[in-house]
């Protein structure tokens, strides 16, 4: 993918895209890599040219929270730049990755040369706080059973009729994206599985019905 299909840097001109591309560098990671450490000092912001992360919080005792997963075309580590504060949270590879690293000082030039990088920022930053806020309402409203049901119809897509789940999330995956314990959720899957409202396969996950307000 290049700099230019990046969502964050389209409305750039060609001089300016010549610009950050030299100024930017190409990095490949393999899969579960730490990118970057809640609580580390950083400067650079990474845009995902291909591969997919998890951006996730935990405790001294391993648990943790996925906040998100971002693909190609999306950008993290932005916030300890604007804010200069230690990393918010921390980024792991869920598979082989690309990145675009940019260093603080080239990309803070760019956005004030640029409005309109600043208009795309806050369009993504305004999307990630709803899916936050989204995130808040389930884990304080909704059981266990309730956030699963959301996740999965969050994570579907149609394929000709089907909601399908292809992300190749393991069931513990799931558990860290509901704040539940590995166990619970596959109780849940076995559950809904056995009432037909769907069919887990090793690589997918098909949404066959409706999913029932409570099990
Ligand atoms: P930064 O704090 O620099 O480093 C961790 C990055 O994770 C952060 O910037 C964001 O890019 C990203 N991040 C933190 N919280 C969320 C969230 N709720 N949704 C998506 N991305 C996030």
């Amino acid at each position: 993918m290049l700099l230019r299909n990046i969502p964050l840097f389209a409305t750039l001109g060609d001089t300016e895209l010549a610009q950050i591309t030299a100024e930017a560098s190409m990095r490949q990671f393999p899969k579960n890599k730490v990118i970057m450490s809640e609580g580390e000092k950083s400067d650079s912001l990474y845009t995902i040219v291909a591969g997919k992360v998890k951006v996730l919080i935990s405790d001294e005792e391993g648990k943790e929270i996925i906040l998100s997963m971002l693909g190609p075309g999306e950008f993290f580590g932005e916030m300890a730049l604007f804010d200069n504060e230690p990393r918010s949270a921390t980024v792991i590879t869920m598979e082989p990755s690309t990145f675009n690293v940019i260093s603080q000082g080239d990309f803070m030039r760019c956005v004030a040369g640029n409005p309109q990088i600043a208009k795309a920022l806050l369009q993504a930053l305004a999307r990630r706080l709803r899916e936050a806020d989204r995130k808040i309402s389930s884990l304080a409203l909704m059981d266990v059973y309730g956030r699963v049901a959301r996740t999965l119809l969050e994570l579907a897509k149609d394929e000709q009729g089907k909601l399908v789940v292809r992300q190749n999330l393991s069931q513990q995956d799931i558990a860290n994206m509901v704040g539940a314990s590995r166990e619970m959720v596959n109780r849940i899957l076995k559950d809904l599985a056995l009432g037909g409202y769907i069919e887990v396969e090793s690589k997918y996950i098909i949404i066959n019905e409706q999913l029932p307000r409570s099990l």
